[in-house]
């Protein structure tokens, strides 16, 4: 029986327009450009303007992931929104974002997550694509965290910021080259939950809560998750860290993306750094990056690619993808 592949036809991501700088940020709360870069390698981050909801920023990126496939919206059949964010309780995020993009027909749900979500979603699609569920997948990370922002704690609200991206895969038989989705590795651990989490919720106190975090214990697990879901893909696909062209991490902090690239042996120059630019975007964070270096002819076709990230719950994971 023929092998089936979920090929990468496009990505695209997008960043609203409002740019907030660490300066900026220093006139809100007790902190400083050089604390905040030394401590994360974050320069500035995006605020979706008022009224701007997690759903245009899914479609925004969502229309240009499209575009770089040359695909309208009626070749979609799975819209599946990883979001910690959402417009509203529900409907889903991705409901909405079909009616913004014009889909009446097909399937779609949010992926919660948090900022593992594009990686679980990418793995999700992937399986559902393979079983039949469709021929192509719109997958997509976006989020306005910075509505869940304590604009009062600077041990929280420095770091993260608002963006979108997203990805279109498509089911192919395997090639010679070997392209698409070759696998994935899905991990959490739900004892961790109160180290990174909302103060609140639909069920819990009825509102949205505030991001809450013990950062140096998120910090303590980040590096040894990541490299332990990275080298379960590695095995499972007998591939090397030296058969790697580009590593695409979640961008929330650069000391642990520098740790685990260390423990990997990664070089640093096959590292997608983006995080200065745009914080930590939660599950948009990946295809934001992934966005970046295709754009910038960085990643081409052909290129191993491992995504990778951890977040909220915890949750983890790696995705290895011929491009
Ligand atoms: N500006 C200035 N000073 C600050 C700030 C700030 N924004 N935040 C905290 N401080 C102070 C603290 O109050 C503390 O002061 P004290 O020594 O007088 O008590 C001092 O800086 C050191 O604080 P630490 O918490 O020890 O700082 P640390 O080196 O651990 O860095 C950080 C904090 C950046 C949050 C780090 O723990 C971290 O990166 N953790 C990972 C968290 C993360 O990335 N979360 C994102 C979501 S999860 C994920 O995506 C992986």
């Amino acid at each position: 029986m023929s092998e089936l592949r979920s090929i990468v036809r496009g990505v695209g991501g997008y960043l609203p327009e409002r740019v907030m700088t660490n300066d900026e940020m220093s006139k809100i709360v007790d902190t400083s450009d050089e604390w905040i870069q030394q401590r994360t390698g974050i320069k500035q981050r995006h605020i979706a303007a008022e009224g701007e909801l997690t759903s245009d920023l899914a479609v925004a990126a969502a229309r240009k992931a499209l575009d770089a496939a040359g695909l309208g919206i009626e070749g979609i059949d799975l819209v599946i929104v990883a979001t910690t964010t959402p417009d509203m309780t529900f409907p889903a995020t991705a409901a909405i974002v079909q009616q913004k993009l014009g889909m009446h027909h097909g399937a779609a749900f949010d992926l919660q997550a948090v900022c593992s979500g594009f990686v679980y979603a990418v793995a999700t699609a992937d399986s559902q694509l393979k079983n039949g569920l469709g021929k192509r997948a719109l997958v997509i990370g976006a989020e306005t965290s910075s509505r869940i922002l304590d604009w009062t704690d600077r041990t929280t609200c420095v770091l993260f910021g608002d963006g979108a991206g997203a990805m279109v895969l498509e089911l192919a038989e395997k090639d010679a080259e070997d392209r698409g989705i070759l696998a994935s590795s899905l991990r959490s651990d739900g004892h961790h939950w109160n180290k990174l989490y909302t103060d609140g919720g639909p069920s819990s106190t009825m509102s949205i809560g505030h991001i809450r975090m013990e950062g140096k214990e998120v910090f303590k697990h980040a590096v040894g998750n990541i490299t332990d879901v990275v080298r379960d893909v590695f095995e499972k696909t007998g591939t090397t860290v030296d058969d790697l062209d580009w590593f695409v991490p979640h961008q929330a902090n650069k000391r642990i993306i520098d740790g685990a690239g260390v423990k990997l042996g990664i070089p640093p120059e096959k590292v997608v750094l983006t995080v200065d630019r745009h914080a930590n975007t939660s599950a948009a964070s990946v295809p934001l990056a992934l966005s970046v270096a295709v754009e910038d002819g960085r990643i081409k076709k052909g290129d191993l690619v491992m995504l990778e990230a951890m977040g909220g719950g915890f949750t983890w994971g790696a995705s290895l993808i011929r491009w």
